[in-house]
């Protein structure tokens, strides 16, 4: 099992429905290739968390990363991981508040992401 953790910057124009398509998307094709977790929004930010097999989850992030809805896409971290966090997740998401989005980045990073599971299951109440 492997993870990916990125923050990205939306383009200006995004709206909250536009988050919505990208969900929607995302869900049904990470179901179909076994990527599950979540990804928060907030103050123009994306947070996303991202796990699966190592080579589909690093196929998916580069898809991703090619996506004109948003730029400076900046990897956190990535690595294997023991088991999945986000089992029930085709992909879990929250919009937060800004701040919430910076103080979160600024705590998991700080942490060394050893409990970022739980931090944004906790943000985004899907604990
Ligand atoms: C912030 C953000 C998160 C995304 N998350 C996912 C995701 O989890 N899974 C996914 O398949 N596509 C995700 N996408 C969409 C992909 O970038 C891409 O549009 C989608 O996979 C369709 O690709 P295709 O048109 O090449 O089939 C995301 C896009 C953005 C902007």
């Amino acid at each position: 099992m492997y993870r990916l953790i990125y923050t990205s910057t939306a383009k200006a124009h995004i709206t909250k429905a536009n988050v919505e398509d990208i969900l929607l998307n995302s869900r049904v094709k990470n179901h179909s290739v076994l990527i599950t977790g979540i990804l928060l929004f907030g103050g123009g930010h994306f947070l996303q968390y991202l796990e699966g097999g190592e080579d589909t989850v690093t196929r998916t992030f580069d898809r991703i990363a090619a996506d004109d809805r948003h730029y400076e896409v900046t990897i956190l971290t990535k690595g294997a991981i023991e088991f999945r966090e986000f089992s029930r997740w085709d992909m879990a998401n929250k919009i937060v508040p800004s701040d919430i989005l910076d103080d979160t980045i600024k705590a998991i990073v700080r942490d060394d992401f050893r409990n970022v599971a739980a931090t944004l299951s906790a943000i985004a109440e899907v604990g």
